[in-house]
């Protein structure tokens, strides 16, 4: 179903076009990325990525856990990117939206293991890899990933760590981007699970109609 996730509305037709399916595992994989400082970035080109990379992607993951999170074996996968870890120059509007992906989808996981929730969260975070996603980012019709990095993975090797992820019990893989090591972890993003200055009291549901 082609839909422009740009457009808040629909996410949410997306969403309500397959309510009917028993979903089994949901994919954010939809994003794009913009090189260049942020002096001289479009802003309209930052609104759609923030409303892509970011919203889109919040909206889609909360629907989707509001309605199997107590479902045995359903996944939510997140698709942030090796410079959702760390800021890569040229590229800091698209690692902001990328570290809201991967704090988001980390504080989720934890959340769902510490209320023994049955859907799992998991994040991948690829590095370089060949896609359209090079021509997007630099606005350009051709793009040489031989001629760009010295390292990337093809889009089918992702697709198998993408695999190795669902498979294992981890929240999340990581693609070094030094090494072009995949490493699978519970988290990376400190975590103040334990800590004695958090909130003692939660928001109780019937609050949340206020909104
Ligand atoms: N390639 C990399 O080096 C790299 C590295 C780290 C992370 N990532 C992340 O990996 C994900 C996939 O990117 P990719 O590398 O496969 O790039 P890509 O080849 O450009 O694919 C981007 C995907 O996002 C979809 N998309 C873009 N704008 C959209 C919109 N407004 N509404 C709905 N769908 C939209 C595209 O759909 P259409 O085909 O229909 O346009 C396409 O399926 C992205 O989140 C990206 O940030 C990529």
């Amino acid at each position: 179903m082609p839909f422009d996730l740009t457009i808040k509305k629909n996410v949410y037709q997306v969403f309500s076009d397959l309510e009917k399916y028993e979903l089994e595992t949901w994919i954010n994989n939809a994003g794009f990325g913009m090189y260049g400082d942020v002096s001289t970035n479009q802003l309209a080109k930052i609104e759609a990525m923030l409303q892509l990379n970011i919203e889109a992607l919040t909206i889609f993951s909360t629907l989707f856990v509001k309605k199997y999170n107590d479902t045995v074996g359903t996944q939510l996968i997140n698709i942030p990117s090796a410079g959702g870890y760390t800021l890569v120059p040229t590229a800091v509007v698209y690692c902001g939206t990328k570290f809201f992906v991967s704090a988001f989808t980390e504080g989720l996981a934890q959340e769902l293991i510490q209320t023994g929730a049955k859907m799992k969260a998991k994040v991948l975070a690829p590095a370089a890899t060949k896609t359209e996603f090079g021509q997007i980012a630099n606005n350009l019709t051709t793009y040489d990933y031989d001629q760009a990095f010295q390292k990337y993975h093809t889009s089918k090797e992702i697709a198998e760590l993408l695999l190795q992820l669902y498979d294992s019990d981890y929240s999340v893989g990581h693609v070094n981007r030094e090494s072009f090591t995949f490493e699978l972890t519970d988290n990376r993003l400190p975590y103040a699970g334990q800590s004695k200055n958090n909130q003692s009291q939660y928001c109780s549901p019937e609050e949340e109609k206020q909104y």
